[in-house]
């Protein structure tokens, strides 16, 4: 496989960390360029980052003594680098600029911020579940009238456990309406207990915008590719209520669904076991081998336990039984800061390097 220079937009902060930690070994993707806010341009990382380092690894080595670049002169990052992942705590509309000027430098764009996910010609992918809606970036090509540049972006962090879970079953029983509680952790805010005291002990019944990106983005994930832009699928209907609790990683959710044709525990369970999709398929190097764990045990998965699973991309599952209201209730868990923001991203690049979307 080519290798590529890979920069990261945002590398200081709680997401860009992780990239970095992640890429540090990759073998596909060699770190050549940190960017961040005009506050840490122009230190090393290491006196950048100084005490926000929020990974439980050590800082890698080789990313400590390089220079931050300014995330504005873009020109300058895009000369060092393939592409950028790009995860920043800026307004939506400078978000959506800083994207789209990188995307016209011919830098390929891979994002885990929101801005962009409801731009109809900028893909959303979890590569298992909707990898066919890369086939929108030549249309988002030509509105940008660039040869390489182009902006894809991973979903939110919430939905990534409920939504795996009901994909293997949408087609042979179609979700009928779905209502699903969060309990997310407080990295998901950036946040640290020592950056976020208020949080031990605690669990706040608000996340701003949470709700709506929970409820909508698994109908564009869903969505169909036509004339070059994502249409939305209409169902199935969703309602989500967004906590967050005291926990460092790892975001559970608790979902009650019904069916058009009601499926029985075993059918669910072996669909789940026997789902793969292409990132498996293509053997991407950051894709778990088993994408769904079912747990038997009553009283898994355990956000702290079951995190971790597979490096922190695969799901977890337990607690399916039926429910008197919904056909059925059950638990599921994903790593928000791995295979919800950072991990999913690497995914995402590993999938668009191998469709040949960099070359
Ligand atoms: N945390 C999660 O689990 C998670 C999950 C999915 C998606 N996301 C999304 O990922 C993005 C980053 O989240 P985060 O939790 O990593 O935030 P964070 O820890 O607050 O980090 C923010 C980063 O943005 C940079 N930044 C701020 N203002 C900037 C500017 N004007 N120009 C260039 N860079 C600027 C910061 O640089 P300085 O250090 O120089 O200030 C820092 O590197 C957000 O859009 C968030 O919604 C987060």
């Amino acid at each position: 496989m080519k290798e590529y220079r890979v920069g990261i937009v945002g590398a200081t902060g709680m997401v860009g960390q992780r990239f970095v930690t992640l890429l540090a070994n990759h073998p596909w993707f060699h770190i050549t360029a940190l960017a961040a806010s005009a506050r840490s341009a122009g230190k090393t990382y290491e006196d950048a980052v100084g005490s926000r380092w929020a990974m439980t690894a050590e800082m890698p080595e080789s990313v400590k003594s390089m220079v931050v670049m300014d995330a504005q002169n873009v020109e300058e990052v895009a000369s060092k680098v393939d592409f950028v992942f790009c995860a920043v705590d800026m307004k939506k509309d400078e978000i959506k600029a800083l994207e789209g000027a990188y995307a016209k430098a011919e830098c390929p764009v891979v994002s885990n911020n929101s801005a962009n996910r409801f731009t109809p010609d900028v893909p959303m992918v979890v590569p298992e579940i909707n990898a066919h809606h890369l086939d929108v970036i030549p249309a988002q090509r030509a509105r940008l009238g660039t040869k390489r540049g182009f902006i894809a972006v991973k979903s939110n962090c919430s939905l990534q456990s409920y939504v795996p879970a009901l994909h293997p079953l949408m087609a042979d029983y179609g979700v009928d309406k779905c209502l699903v509680c969060t309990y997310q952790a407080i990295s998901g805010a950036g946040k640290t207990f020592a950056t976020w005291p208020e949080m031990q002990d605690n669990c706040i019944p608000y996340i701003g915008g949470e709700e709506e990106k929970s409820e909508q983005e698994p109908l564009k994930l869903w969505g169909k590719v036509e004339n070059g832009v994502i249409v939305p699928a209409s169902e199935p209907s969703i309602t989500a209520q967004c906590l967050r609790v005291a926990c460092t990683d790892g975001h559970m959710a608790a979902v009650f669904v019904s069916f058009k044709t009601k499926p029985t525990v075993e059918e669910i369970k072996e669909k789940w076991a026997s789902f793969a999709g292409p990132a498996q398929e293509l053997g991407l190097p950051s894709a778990p081998k088993q994408f769904l764990h079912y747990f038997e045990e009553a009283d898994r998965p355990q956000t702290r336990l079951d995190r971790n699973l597979e490096n922190g991309m695969a799901i977890s599952l337990g607690r399916l039984r039926p429910h008197t209201q919904y056909d059925y209730k059950f638990v599921c868990l994903s790593h928000n800061t791995l295979r919800g923001a950072a991990g999913g991203g690497v995914l995402l690049a590993e999938l668009l390097a191998a469709k040949g979307y960099f070359d």
